[in-house]
């Protein structure tokens, strides 16, 4: 089976922090766990380039928008390699074929029917692209603040092209309650639901002359497309469509932060239907990380840079993306602390699997090979430790998953600590441990891709799917590093 599993695109207008970082390492952790569970997996990334937001940025800095998002594109990528992510394709709206897409795809809606002219007037807030009912915004000094980033918003009355998206409600909220694994954590269901019983129809278009920076209207060259079609659309330009090569990855698995649930889970599938294509397999949501209870990177502005982080306080990105699965249950906002981090890596990447690394490793490499047979006791704690996996997977729970694997390295420990094998020299007792530490690793491919890699290297085992990590293969050991040099004990 193939699955195909994609970000948001980020806007570039600042550059990426912790909490951009989360739902790529996220994604990026469903995609390298996809692969050892056996599936190929293609994972879509990229920038949300057009838009107001974009083009009054690169304004304010006496760039055009295009020099601006050229220069920004190399942090997200740069960071993102630098967090070992794999994508297949990294999409900017800005390019060709993008555009393409999107005014094919206006086209085929103005076509059927979907779309008129009207006026629109009412708020705006820049930073979320979205327009906001009066009821939605906080009230404060005669002014109307956004309920998000708590800035003013502006008051915008223009002529404007509608989406009949409200044509759709009914549909939409059936698809929703029949389908139950559509909206993971399930928490975030009736929240999409209370989005449709107010759906009204969507504006689309935007006035050339307020926003030059978004493709244009096909039929009406005084409006561009409203930047969040634009953006949705670029889960499907990514994998060709409309030529039929989409059909190799559609329907797409979806992680985005709860801010932008109505976006996937109302208003995309809609969109969707319109054009004749199947709604998303599935959309997982993710709460925010937060400072003092704000989330980073709307109004907290420190420990946002992540280009800056891992060289600032500890070099290690491994570290970070652990720390990310580890301490957040998805459905929850949760409070960034990088005492945490440094936490997490003394106690558990350094005393469980660091220390049960090396132990292991530094009596292994006194033989040139070893040799030996899982011992069945052995094999059933294993199996045991790891009967869950196929639920934690199927239902996303990525922090149970690091607790899985945690227990794998505790067994290590436990089964080092009873059989002595630096007492006892009995060969297969070294076998046995290094099995354990084999598949302790290769569960830890999509946690710690770096660690696990120089591991697996390490030991001599090439990083395969887990159904094979339990056939038995000889261990060719040569060093004994230390995964997690201790910090500030
Ligand atoms: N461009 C739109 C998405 C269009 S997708 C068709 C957008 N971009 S964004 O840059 O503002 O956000 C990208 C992702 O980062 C979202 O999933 C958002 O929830 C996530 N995060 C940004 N700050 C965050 C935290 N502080 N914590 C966790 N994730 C947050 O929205």
């Amino acid at each position: 089976m193939r699955v195909y599993i994609t970000t948001p695109i980020y806007y570039p207008n600042d550059k990426p922090h912790i909490g951009s970082l989360y739902t790529v390492v996220l994604a990026d952790f469903l995609t390298k766990l996809s692969k050892i569970m056996g599936y190929e997996a293609y994972m879509l990334t990229g920038l949300d380039e057009h838009g107001y937001k974009i083009y009054r940025s690169a304004k304010e800095l006496g760039k055009s928008p295009l020099e601006f998002v050229d220069e920004m594109q190399k942090y997200f990528r740069e960071s993102w390699e630098r967090f070992q992510v794999d994508y297949f394709r990294f999409i900017r709206t800005s390019d060709k074929q993008h555009e393409d897409v999107v005014k094919y795809a206006i086209e085929m809606l103005y076509e059927k029917g979907y779309i008129y002219k009207g006026k629109y007037a009412g708020h705006y807030c820049v930073k979320c692209e979205a327009f906001y009912p009066t009821s939605k915004l906080i009230k404060e000094d005669n002014k109307y603040l956004c309920p998000i980033h708590n800035k003013e918003v502006e008051f915008l009355d223009e002529e404007t092209y509608y989406l009949k998206i409200s044509e759709f409600k009914d549909w939409i909220k059936s698809f929703i309650i029949s389908n139950k694994s559509f909206i993971t954590p399930k928490g975030y269901r009736n929240e999409a639901i209370s989005y449709i019983n107010e759906l009204g129809d969507l504006s689309i278009a935007r006035p050339r002359e307020r926003v030059p920076w978004a493709v244009e209207v096909p039929f009406d060259k005084d409006f561009t497309v409203y930047v969040w079609i634009d953006a949705l659309l670029n889960y499907l330009s990514a994998i060709g469509w409309p030529d039929d090569t989409y059909k190799d990855f559609w329907p797409a698995t979806h992680i985005i932060g709860k801010d932008i649930l109505k976006f996937h889970t109302v208003v995309w599938p809609i969109l969707l239907k319109m054009l004749d294509m199947e709604p998303p397999r599935r959309v997982i949501v993710h709460g925010f990380w937060t400072v003092k209870g704000l989330k980073i990177g709307k109004s907290v502005k420190d420990v946002i840079d992540i280009t800056k982080l891992y060289v600032d306080s500890l070099d290690n990105v491994d570290a970070y993306r652990y720390y990310l699965m580890r301490n957040a249950p998805i459905e929850k906002d949760s409070e960034l602390s990088l005492d945490g981090v440094y936490r997490v890596y003394n106690d558990e990447l350094a005393d469980i699997i660091g220390n049960g690394f090396r132990r292991v490793t530094t009596l292994a490499m006194k033989k040139s090979v070893v040799r030996g047979r899982v011992d069945p006791e052995v094999l059933e704690k294993i199996r045991n430790i790891i009967k869950d996996l196929n639920g934690v997977y199927s239902k996303f729970l990525p922090s149970q998953y690091v607790i899985l694997t945690l227990k794998v390295f505790k067994q290590l420990n436990e089964y080092l600590q009873e059989k002595q094998p630096w007492k006892n020299r009995d060969e297969n007792i070294l076998y046995n441990a290094l099995f354990i530490a084999k598949i302790g690793l290769t569960m830890l491919y999509p946690i710690l891709p770096e660690t696990s890699k120089k591991a697996m290297n390490i030991i001599g085992t090439p990083l395969k799917p887990l159904k094979y990590v339990f056939l038995e293969e000889s261990f060719y050991v040569r060093e004994s590093p230390i995964l997690f040099p201790k910090i500030r004990d």
